[in-house]
């Protein structure tokens, strides 16, 4: 297997972008990341695009030949595959095109994201989303994906002594990073009371525990790590690609108050990468509500099980902190454009590292890691990148 390098990022501002169209918002992301690598469109060899649901949507399939024919890539016939995995989606298509890079397979590979998801109504939004959960034992018996954490949280809540308080630390932190994140959705700063006194959604979450319905794109460009300077002077080294899988369907899973997958997959990534958990500088992880922030730096190994929420209200996860998390504002604040999420955490990272990441750098940041779930856990990737 080859080492292989991360040489050009792109991202769309993320938001409600009515004035753009989902072949906009990719062709726009890919354009960055090509001119940011200084390559040409001649010279892409393959593109995974990460997409969970432009069939519900947008009524539109075929997103791998669609990506390739508007972005002019059909003129070389370049194989362009769509890769989805719900919310997990951007991750898969990361870590796509790295094995397609490491195999030897290809040279210069684009992984991307893209996901429209304000061109339909709050209620068919929230019926596409649903599908990422088991269609027959979940959604059709009334489960949403904010019901499905609010389970999760509850049972944190009760099992752990995780507070109210707690979890809307994770959104208060979260808005503070993504107010200095020019791409970020919402760039509001808000209290602890802005969240527990905002409209409830399913109990105990509320409008400000849960990522919101987005649109945006973002894409990366692959190399072999051998070449990288021949495109960039700061190229990022991709030291782990690795994956989980776990049921479906929540009711089937060991716990409520951990993923396991994500755990599973924070291993083999470890293992991978030859790297402890304490070298880790800065991480974006899957937090689409605030008990998934929680969740996540415990199952990742960060921290014990249960002290989740009370390093999160000591602003050990803040910037300054012990392991700033979701410096881009994570899902919360940056948005959600489910099948761009997983690349958006990668490009953040790469920006962390370049030290390219203006208010929000990490002093020192060498090493980072993205965490990025498909559903409630049914799939996990996880990627550590250095510098
Ligand atoms: N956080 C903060 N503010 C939000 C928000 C969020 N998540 N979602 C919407 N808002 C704001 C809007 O900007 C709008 O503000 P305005 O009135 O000042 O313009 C207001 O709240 C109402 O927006 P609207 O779009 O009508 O909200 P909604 O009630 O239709 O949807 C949620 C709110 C939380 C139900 C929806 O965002 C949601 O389903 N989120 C979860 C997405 C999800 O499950 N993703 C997959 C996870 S794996």
């Amino acid at each position: 297997m080859r080492e292989v390098a991360i040489v050009g990022i792109g991202c769309t501002k993320f938001g409600e972008m009515w004035n753009k169209s989902f072949r906009d918002l990719f062709i726009e992301a890919g354009l960055m990341a090509l001119t940011d690598a200084e390559v040409s469109g001649a010279q892409i060899e393959a593109l995974y695009g990460g997409n969970m649901s432009a069939g519900m949507f947008l009524e539109q399939e075929h997103i791998g030949a669609l990506i390739a024919d508007y972005s002019g890539l059909t003129t070389n016939n370049i194989p362009s595959t769509r890769v989805e995995a719900a919310c997990a989606s951007g991750g898969l298509a990361l870590r796509s095109g790295i094995i397609a890079v490491a195999s030897g397979y290809h040279d210069v590979v684009i992984s991307a994201g893209i996901e429209k998801m304000t061109d339909v109504g709050a209620e068919k939004a929230m019926d596409a989303l649903a599908s990422a959960a088991d269609r027959e034992w979940e959604a059709e018996v009334g489960a949403t994906f904010p019901g499905l954490y609010a389970m999760m949280a509850r049972a944190h809540m009760h099992e752990l002594g995780t507070t109210r308080e707690q979890l809307a630390q994770v959104a208060v932190k979260n808005h503070y990073h993504g107010s200095m994140n020019p791409r970020a959705q919402f760039r509001n700063k808000i209290t602890i009371d802005t969240v527990i006194n905002s409209p409830l959604v399913a109990d105990p979450l509320r409008l400000f525990d849960c990522s919101p319905i987005t649109d945006g794109a973002a894409a990366v460009v692959l190399v072999p790590a051998e070449r990288a300077k021949e495109f960039t002077d700061t190229p990022i080294y991709v030291k782990a690609a690795a994956q989980a899988s776990d049921t479906i369907s929540l009711h089937d899973r060991r716990s409520l108050t951990s993923i396991d997958a994500t755990t599973i997959a924070a291993d083999r990534a470890f293992k991978m990468a030859r790297l402890q958990r304490s070298q880790i500088d800065v991480a974006e992880v899957h937090d689409c509500f605030t008990i998934a922030e929680i969740m996540a730096i415990e199952d990742l190994g960060f921290f014990e099980k249960g002290a989740g929420g009370p390093v999160t209200l000591a602003g050990d996860t803040a910037i300054g902190g012990k392991i700033p998390i979701n410096t881009s504002g994570g899902l919360k604040a940056c948005g959600h454009p489910v099948g761009a999420t997983g690349i958006k955490q990668a490009v953040e990272i790469v920006e962390q590292l370049r030290g390219d990441a203006g208010k929000r750098q990490v002093d020192g940041a060498e090493v980072g890691l993205t965490h990025n779930v498909g559903g409630t856990g049914g799939t996990v990737v996880v990627h550590i990148l250095a510098r």
